[in-house]
């Protein structure tokens, strides 16, 4: 596991996860594309109908926008790296993509039939997170859905040896229930939830997955 090694929200900072992606930008893109053969991806598409916007906070490199716009559905990306953005636009040329911290663009209500996280929330502080899960929802069509996958454990602060490399990182780390009771608190119902332990050549975790949505029936 990447260990949190300086405890406290005081320890956040965007230019940390800016850095660090800066310089894991292509050996992330390749842990990404090993992901495929996990379900979070699977799971979410098929909860939706082509032709639905789906807003995917953190997203890295493009690889499960690709995979979702293969569904057929209209993708909006956001991620706080530059360097990510710029491959994601590559690699998911059907999808649109900003630089923004994910919790910094406003959307309108009912912007969305699917939102989803993977591995972004690992890097806010929890506090936000508990925010934006509320923002998430308020974004949500009635009966859209969201994704979101995090890393199990406890605590947040800064990691200064992020995946073996030396790299100084933000990280926050959820037990199952507290990450449950954040999804009931902002008005989900969980549909879904996996665990799955992971190891890499430079660490072990495991991997919590969740599957919400909001109370309603999604239309076409
Ligand atoms: C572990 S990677 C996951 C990328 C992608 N979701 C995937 O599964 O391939 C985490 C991503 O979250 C982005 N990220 C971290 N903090 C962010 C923030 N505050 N706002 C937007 N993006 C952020 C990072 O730049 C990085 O691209």
């Amino acid at each position: 596991m990447n260990e949190i090694t300086k405890f406290g929200a005081r320890y956040y900072g965007p230019g940390y996860t800016w850095s660090a992606y800066r310089e894991l930008q292509n050996e992330y893109n390749n842990f990404a594309l090993k992901e495929t053969g996990k379900p979070w991806w699977e799971e979410f598409a098929k909860r939706l109908r082509r032709g639905h916007k789906v807003l995917d906070l953190g997203c890295g490199s493009g690889v499960p926008a690709r995979f979702l716009s293969g569904h057929g559905l209209r993708v909006v990306g956001v991620d706080v790296s530059g360097d990510m953005v710029t491959l994601a636009r590559k690699q998911d040329p059907q999808g649109v993509f900003f630089r923004a911290e994910m919790d910094e663009i406003r959307w309108p209500m009912y912007s969305f039939g699917g939102v989803c996280s993977f591995f972004s929330f690992l890097h806010l502080p929890k506090r936000r997170v508990k925010k934006l899960i509320r923002d998430i929802h308020e974004w949500l069509l009635p009966g859209g859905v969201f994704a979101v996958t995090i890393v199990e454990g406890e605590g947040e602060g800064l990691c200064e040896n992020f995946m073996g490399r030396g790299i100084p990182i933000y990280l926050s780390y959820y037990k199952q229930p507290e990450f449950c009771d954040m999804l009931r608190v902002a008005g989900f119902t969980v549909k879904d939830t996996k665990r799955l332990e992971v190891k890499t050549d430079n660490f072990d975790e495991t991997e919590l997955f969740f599957l919400a949505s909001k109370t309603g029936t999604l239309g076409e």
